[in-house]
């Protein structure tokens, strides 16, 4: 059974999310990756504005909540800033502030990855345990998973699994994956893995041998690293003087590109020397927190 919408998805690391953007009255905040609408809802009670962002169709379902603010259906009652929502990837985020004549904003954050919906509804074929169709879009468009296990060359899916999934036996994987499709297409979640399951190597897992392959696949069909790098650069020229981001990241290939960034680039400068991780408690209440690592950037004066 699912949650209803405004439980599906526990907002990670909240507290510390607020006291590093610090939201404070009259002031713009761009939640990035709406999802849910969590921290947007904490960012709004903490009396900001918010601009809400999320490329996914079905985070729409979740604007009804915060968009009319007190008043609307299940809005909260204390909710002091304005809640504005645009459909769309973080990288044209720069684009999706001008619309709302937004030219640039206090604070911008960005909780990378997927959601626990998107996770839980099996037919978006996100996930290895539960069975749908093999596709991983957050947009609808683009070649699926489906379209790149079916038909990519089997070193090119080699690559994809070593390079997004770290994935060890990615040559193993892809040499099976290219055998079973030649029997028939895969076009499930279920049947991509247990193909993958059936390449590794046996002896007990702590995590399922499918979990990096369809990591792999789901960063590389919706192009999450190139979008993060874009999105990051659009975040520093969208902040103003003294605005910070803030980004959580949940593996590592993330976690590097945002370090990265954020020591690079002229415009920022770290806040965060190293990640800051949730409390055992979050990770005891919420385990999808576990993997969370946030880190926070000031865009400098100049
Ligand atoms: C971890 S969830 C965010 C959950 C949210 N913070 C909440 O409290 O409900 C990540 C969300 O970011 C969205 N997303 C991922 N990459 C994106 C991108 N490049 N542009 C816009 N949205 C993106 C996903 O569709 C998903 O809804």
């Amino acid at each position: 059974m699912s949650a209803p919408a405004d439980q599906a998805h526990q907002p990670v690391m909240v507290s510390e999310v607020l006291a590093y953007l610090r939201p404070r009255a009259g002031a713009w905040m761009v939640d990035a990756t709406f999802g849910a609408g969590g921290h947007s809802r904490a960012l709004l009670e903490a009396g900001a504005n918010v601009l809400g962002i999320d490329q996914d169709p079905r985070a729409a379902d979740h604007v009804a909540a915060l968009a009319g603010n007190a008043g609307a259906p299940g809005a909260p009652q204390e909710v002091a800033g304005t809640f504005l929502f645009a459909a769309g990837n973080f990288r044209d985020m720069e684009r999706l502030a001008r619309s709302f004549e937004l030219s640039t904003v206090a604070g911008i954050l960005l909780d990378l990855g997927v959601s626990s919906m998107q996770l839980d509804e099996g037919e978006r074929g996100f996930a290895f345990r539960a069975d749908g169709p093999l596709d991983m879009r957050m947009t609808a468009t683009g070649p699926s998973a489906a379209d790149i296990v079916n038909e990519a060359p089997m070193e090119e899916i080699a690559a994809l699994l070593w390079r997004y999934g770290e994935e060890r036996h990615s040559r193993r994987i892809a040499r099976r994956v290219v055998e079973a499709r030649e029997r028939a297409p895969i076009r499930t979640t279920g049947r991509l893995a247990e193909v993958v399951a059936s390449a590794y190597p046996g002896g007990p897992r702590r995590t399922h041998p499918a979990r990096r392959t369809f990591q792999a696949l789901r960063i590389h069909v919706n192009d999450e690293l190139g979008a993060l790098q874009e999105g990051l650069e659009a975040a520093a020229r969208l902040l103003e003087p003294g605005g910070r981001l803030v980004a959580i990241s949940y593996h590592s290939l993330e976690d590097r590109i945002v370090k990265r960034f954020l020591n690079d680039s002229p415009r920022m400068v770290a806040v965060t020397k190293k990640p800051v991780t949730p409390s055992e408690d979050e990770v005891q209440a919420n385990p999808r927190a576990r993997a969370a690592k946030l880190r926070v950037g000031e865009r400098s004066a100049s």
